[in-house]
């Protein structure tokens, strides 16, 4: 496997969040950030066997922009990923919007693999930036506050 797309060990996933990630998608340059979770979170299955990982884009489907991982994981229950802003469910093996307002949706997946203990990027789509959050370019409309009208 290429040491490019060496994104993380196995063992920097989260059993219970997000690991955060960026690549760069090949048709539109643009940088995006992706999230991996762990679809088999029990570690002490098979010490062997890193469990199965899904990845998936970290933006919500009821509004695309908006990330799922703000930078400190995404919050998760009953395996599911969860979007804070409205609370919207995304089964974390299949990307669907159980609940909420995009119910029905799926999340972007990226192809990711996990192989002797690293997980690599594999998706053609995408080349491989870095972990952690992207520029934070949320728009914080509150900062308007500062100004005097
Ligand atoms: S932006 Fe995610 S549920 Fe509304």
């Amino acid at each position: 496997m290429d040491e490019d797309s060496r994104i993380a060990t196995v063992d920097d996933v989260p059993t219970d969040s997000t690991f955060l990630f960026r690549v760069r998608d090949h048709d539109t340059d643009e940088e995006k950030e992706a999230i991996i979770v762990r679809v088999i979170d029990d570690e002490d299955a098979n010490t062997d066997s890193p469990g199965e990982l899904a990845c998936w884009l970290n933006y919500c489907q009821h509004f695309t922009h908006i990330k799922l991982d703000k930078g400190s994981g995404a919050p998760m229950r009953d395996g599911e990923v969860i979007c804070a802003n409205h609370g919207a469910y995304f089964e974390k093996d299949t990307g669907m919007c159980t609940h909420g307002p995009c119910e029905g949706a799926y999340l972007q997946a990226v192809e990711v693999e996990a192989t002797d203990g690293g997980v690599y990027l594999t998706d053609e789509d995408y080349a491989l930036v870095g972990v952690g959050p992207g520029e934070q370019d949320d728009v914080d409309l509150s900062s308007n506050s500062n100004y005097e009208f």
